[in-house]
């Protein structure tokens, strides 16, 4: 198969950049939850290498479970419907919960994950996510830890995908227009 390089227009954030950022937010949450169990529920399938990455650097030792949404809708955009296709195994009551995503976008897949969460009886929800594009959101979500505030651009990598594709690069960067067929 070709090479993913000859698919990129530009990257945005490099590898160094990703997890240097991951290493101030790991010391930030290990002061934040000192003394607390954390459970980390990650959201499938974008936010895998930020929740392993972010994980192995926090010094307690966490739960970890997932989450599987869709949000109906087609392409690059989503619609704000949010179904659940994999649930949780974890009971959240009492437990203080960080949900652990790749980006924000128009902030309706986390708006309707945290209100879903908050129900289910939990001494507290929080937000942490790589990426957050400040121009795109549709509704305000409150993120305690945000990596990186990027311009609303279609990016890919570090777990972000284009027709499920790209989520394996180590970096973040934006496809040449090629890509899409134009
Ligand atoms: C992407 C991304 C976030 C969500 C953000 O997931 O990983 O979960 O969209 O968009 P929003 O803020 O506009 O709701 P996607 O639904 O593409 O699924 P994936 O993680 O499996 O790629
Ligand atoms: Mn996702
Ligand atoms: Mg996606």
């Amino acid at each position: 198969p070709a090479d993913m390089g000859a698919d990129l227009e530009k990257v945005l954030l490099t590898q160094e950049q990703l997890h240097g950022r991951l290493d101030e937010i790991a010391a930030q949450i290990d002061a934040d939850y000192a003394g607390k169990d954390l459970l980390l529920v990650g959201v499938l399938k974008g936010a895998v290498m930020v929740m392993a990455d972010l994980a192995r650097r926090l010094h307690s030792p966490v739960q970890m479970d997932w989450m599987a949404v869709s949000s109906y809708g087609s392409g690059t955009k989503s619609s704000g419907v949010v179904r659940i296709l994999k649930d949780l195994d974890t009971d959240l009551s009492g437990r203080h919960v960080l949900i652990v995503e790749d980006i924000i976008d128009s902030g309706l897949t986390l708006s309707w994950l945290v209100s879903n969460l908050r129900s289910r009886g939990p001494a507290s929800v929080e937000i942490a996510t790589m990426l957050r594009k400040p121009d795109a959101a549709k509704v305000e979500v409150d993120v305690r830890y945000i990596g990186f505030d990027i311009p609303s651009e279609f990016v890919v990598g570090y777990g972000l995908d284009y027709a499920e594709k790209y989520r394996n690069l180590p970096f973040v960067g934006t496809l040449a227009p090629h890509v899409y067929g134009a």
